[in-house]
């Protein structure tokens, strides 16, 4: 299993009136969604996503990661994007019934996990441009394994994009808006077609500085100090990036949020990338300028392993959850 859609029983939905409240419906039959062509979400890309995951104990519990900072994320994408926010406690008990619902599809410990996909989306029909008049919530799953080919913590390959940009200052890029992934899609499939894994962004102004990778954020390590892109509004506030970084100061790194330069990655001794999709990716080798660096001889470094360790095994409730990321999936019955 890898990271294909395998569609679940249940999915979850609301839906709101622009300007009133939310209307739940609750946990339904997992199915395709009746839409107006004029929809604001197929005109104009109206729309956030989020990406989470549920794990599956030893002892048989479901834990959701860090549920409240996605939350937190579709609240401030639903503003930059002018929708109505899903209240905190609506997409807590949203993707908690969820897999709740779904359970018999989340994966035996170490085995993979149930990647969560929750939507906010302008349903309602509109012409000009303008917001929606009206909106819904959609959480729906998929039992999930390795996002990369090759499996968990095999190394990838990165090739640098000079050329494109994933995003601008002033733009949407810290934003998890459905818009900003289709502009990768020409640069990917050309990259995967050299043999790469996947593509790093600069930055628009300078193209000089790492934004991120397609699907994930990027870190550098040298020596005891761990170094990623600072958050100015280009890349995605990662809840995996946010976590490593303080796994990583708890085991003495520094930990420096900062511009991180092309040239200060190709001299770097390791790297990975991180995201709910690819958890802790290893970074093989990195292509800038026709040159190639490998790092850890395109092994696992020791750092990227550490990471992936102990944030694995905090999600597998493996490890003492000393942060209280872990969120207990309840039994619910199946309804609204
Ligand atoms: C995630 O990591 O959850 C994402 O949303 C990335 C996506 C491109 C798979």
């Amino acid at each position: 299993m890898g990271f294909g859609l395998t569609t679940t029983a249940y999915m979850f939905k609301a839906t709101c009136e622009l300007g009133g409240e939310w209307v739940v419906e609750g946990v339904v039959p997992y199915g395709d969604l009746s839409l107006s062509p004029s929809s604001a979400v197929l005109n104009y890309g109206q729309g956030v996503f989020e990406g989470m995951k549920a794990f599956r104990t030893s002892e048989g519990e479901l834990l959701v990661f860090r549920p409240d900072e996605n939350a937190k994320r579709c609240e401030e994408g639903a503003g930059r994007m002018s929708m109505p926010a899903v209240p905190r406690d609506l997409f807590r008990d949203a993707v908690l019934r969820t897999v709740s619902a779904n359970a018999e599809y989340v994966p035996p410990v170490g085995m993979g996990s149930l990647y969560l996909r929750p939507l906010l989306i302008g349903t309602g029909a509109i012409l000009g441009l303008g917001p929606a008049p009206s909106y819904t919530f959609l959480v729906y799953c998929s039992p999930v394994a390795s996002y990369f080919k090759g499996g968990q913590l095999t190394p990838i390959d990165l090739t640098v994009e000079e050329t494109y940009h994933r995003a601008a200052p002033g733009g949407s890029g810290s934003t998890k808006c459905i818009g900003n992934y289709s502009p990768v899609l020409k640069v990917q499939l050309e990259a995967k077609k050299r043999g790469f894994s996947d593509v790093m962004y600069l930055d628009a102004k300078e193209n000089k500085y790492i934004e991120e990778v397609s699907s994930c954020n990027f870190f550098c390590v040298k020596g005891k100090t761990i170094s990623t892109p600072s958050l100015q509004g280009t890349i995605l506030p990662g809840i995996t990036r946010k976590s490593i970084c303080e796994l990583a100061a708890a085991r003495g790194f520094t930990v420096e949020e900062r511009n991180v330069s092309i040239d200060e990655v190709m001299n770097a001794d390791e790297c990975f990338c991180t995201g709910t999709a690819v958890v802790v990716a290893p970074v093989g080798s990195v292509e800038y300028k026709g040159k190639t660096v490998k790092f850890c001889d395109g092994k696992v470094g020791p750092t990227s392993q550490a990471m992936y360790d102990e944030l694995t095994g905090i999600q597998q409730g493996k490890l003492p959850d000393e942060r209280g990321w872990n969120v207990k999936v309840p039994k619910f019955p199946i309804s609204g």
